[in-house]
């Protein structure tokens, strides 16, 4: 699979990737079903099979429990990957928490670098809650990620949205969006066509709408045909669907 820029700093990235939601937290999720975290053994075998696929980013958060730690520990060494991650949102005690103030971004990102093991984070968004319009248009959340971006701690900064509006204000803002988009949610498609205009990075989140899409095949190869699309987050944490969704993407390039 060849690798895509992800926007006017890159990085270069897989055009499917590995979304580690299940990687560390089973609570307060919306999965179709229960399932437990994977061992040590059985996330250090994914990650080696994603790795022999090519994908070479793996999208994490501090709101996705042990997930970043456990990233950190397995891959934070390794030069292959790349990785997102998020600022803004906590999840304790089964509730998730949102605090976009410069100090608490701050903390967030020197966390994110200790549990990463990554001196330089390679993508770090806005975790939005559903305020996303005000959150921006308060402007020092977006302000502190791009100071930190300067001061060489990150290389591509951007927002996870979920209004159309704050999707369109992150365009102009930021290096990337995040957006969701699935068959069964087409809504986030203004902002896709703004960053591809616009040269923007852009990540699909959800692309099975959260498992609850059955045509996973199909759905996979027309999300990363899409143009303007730079990679495509799918969660897993089952080595078998894991292959299908890579050989999917291959096909769907290869027959482009
Ligand atoms: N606000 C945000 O920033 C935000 C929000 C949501 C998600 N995200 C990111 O986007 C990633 C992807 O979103 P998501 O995890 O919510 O949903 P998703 O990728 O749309 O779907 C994941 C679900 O689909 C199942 N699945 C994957 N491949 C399959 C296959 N071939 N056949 C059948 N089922 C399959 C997975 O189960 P198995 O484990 O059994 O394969 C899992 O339950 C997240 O992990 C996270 O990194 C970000």
């Amino acid at each position: 699979m060849e690798l895509r820029q992800l926007g006017p700093r890159g990085p270069w990235v897989s055009p499917i990737s590995l979304g580690s939601t299940k990687f560390g937290r089973h609570e307060g999720v919306k999965y179709p079903k229960s399932f437990a975290l994977p061992s040590d053994k059985q996330l250090i075998d994914l990650l080696a099979l994603a790795k022999q696929w090519s994908i070479n980013l793996v999208d994490t958060a501090p709101a996705y429990g042990t997930s970043e730690a456990r990233i950190g520990a397995l891959i934070g060494a390794d030069d292959h990957w790349r990785m997102a991650t998020k600022v803004g949102e906590t999840f304790v005690d089964g509730h998730s928490h949102f605090d976009f103030s410069p100090a608490a971004i701050r903390a967030s990102v020197e966390h994110s670098r200790q549990q990463l093991r990554r001196d330089v984070l390679d993508i770090v968004l806005l975790h939005m809650s559903d305020d996303d319009v005000a959150i921006l248009e308060d402007g020092a959340a977006i302000a502190t990620l791009l100071e930190l971006r300067e001061q060489g701690l990150i290389t591509a900064v951007g927002a996870s949205t979920k209004n159309v509006a704050a999707g369109l204000m992150a365009v102009e803002l930021c290096d990337l969006v995040m957006i969701t988009l699935n068959p069964a949610d087409q809504s986030q498609r203004p902002v896709l066509a703004a960053a591809r205009k616009a040269g923007k990075g852009i990540l699909i989140k959800k692309p099975l709408d959260s498992g609850h899409h059955g045509d996973v095949g199909a759905a996979l190869a027309g999300l990363v045909r899409e143009p303007g699309v730079g990679s495509v987050v799918v969660g897993t944490i089952d080595p078998g669907h894991l292959a299908d969704n890579c050989a999917a993407v291959r096909r769907a390039l290869t027959d482009e």
